[in-house]
């Protein structure tokens, strides 16, 4: 079972190196887990994820690879390097890649004497609705769920240790993947905050009772006038369950 106050990741999805510091330092203490992802990592590099590092935080990497499997595979190397706690690629990228991605992590880790990051596939990303996945990606899945379940499936097989999902998608993954297999979920919001761009949302006590292992939650943290106060209420909603 995994403590509450170690279920909350924070996006640290900010402009400066400075700002990211203030983030870091604020949270100290409370939150062991940050995102850093596309936009951070693309204006800062490895520096930023060694800020987090030298600040006492886990890191999980958030660039959801999407290419051939060599690629694949020599990134997952670089991010099992980089001393990550967590990082991912993209499923739809499929079973050869990510199963290249799984062992070169695993070699790298072995022959390196780094501790093996866990390694998640995105399923379908949140922002993709129904239609789109038919008719733009043209998979015939009748269901979003029905699709989410075949992702995940796939990347339980290709050796990969859990999948980031919507919060709507808990349940079906539950069916088809052990207990052990983690459920990350961003799109969640605490009980009484602003929504913004998040459209199908959970608050952070439904996620984790639907069998979410670890919640994501960004601007409802960072952009508070008191981001430890902010962090406290979330985790104190998952202690009550
Ligand atoms: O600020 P907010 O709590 O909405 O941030 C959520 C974080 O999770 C952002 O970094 C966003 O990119 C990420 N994310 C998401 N939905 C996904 C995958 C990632 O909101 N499906």
């Amino acid at each position: 079972m995994i403590p509450a106050k170690e279920r909350l990741i924070v996006a640290l999805d900010v402009d400066s190196k400075k700002e990211a510091e203030r983030l870091l330092d604020a949270l100290k203490g409370l939150v062991k887990i940050f995102k850093i992802g596309a936009q951070p990592f693309t204006a800062f590099g490895p520096k930023i994820v060694d800020i987090a590092h030298k600040k006492g935080g886990k890191v999980f990497l958030d660039l959801k690879y999407h290419d051939i499997p060599d690629t694949v595979a020599r990134a997952g190397r670089e991010a099992t390097r980089l001393g990550v706690f967590m990082f991912n690629v993209h499923s739809l990228g499929g079973m050869e890649m990510m199963r290249k991605c799984y062992e070169a992590s695993c070699e790298t880790a072995e022959k390196e004497g780094i501790q093996r990051p866990k390694i998640l596939a995105v399923t379908l990303l949140t922002s993709i609705t129904l239609e789109a996945l038919q008719n733009e990606i043209g998979i015939k899945s009748k269901s979003m769920e029905d699709e989410v379940k075949r992702l995940a499936s796939m990347a339980s097989d290709a050796g990969l240790d859990g999948v980031v999902s919507s919060p709507q998608e808990i349940t079906a993954v539950r069916e088809v993947c052990s207990r052990d297999f983690l459920i990350v979920t961003p799109g969640v919001r605490p009980a009484g905050a602003q929504m913004d761009d998040q459209k199908r949302i959970s608050v952070p006590k439904e996620a984790i009772k639907a069998g979410a292992d670890y919640i994501v939650i960004g601007r409802p943290i960072i952009k508070a006038d008191d981001p430890a106060k902010a962090a406290e209420e979330i985790i104190k909603e998952m202690e009550d369950i």
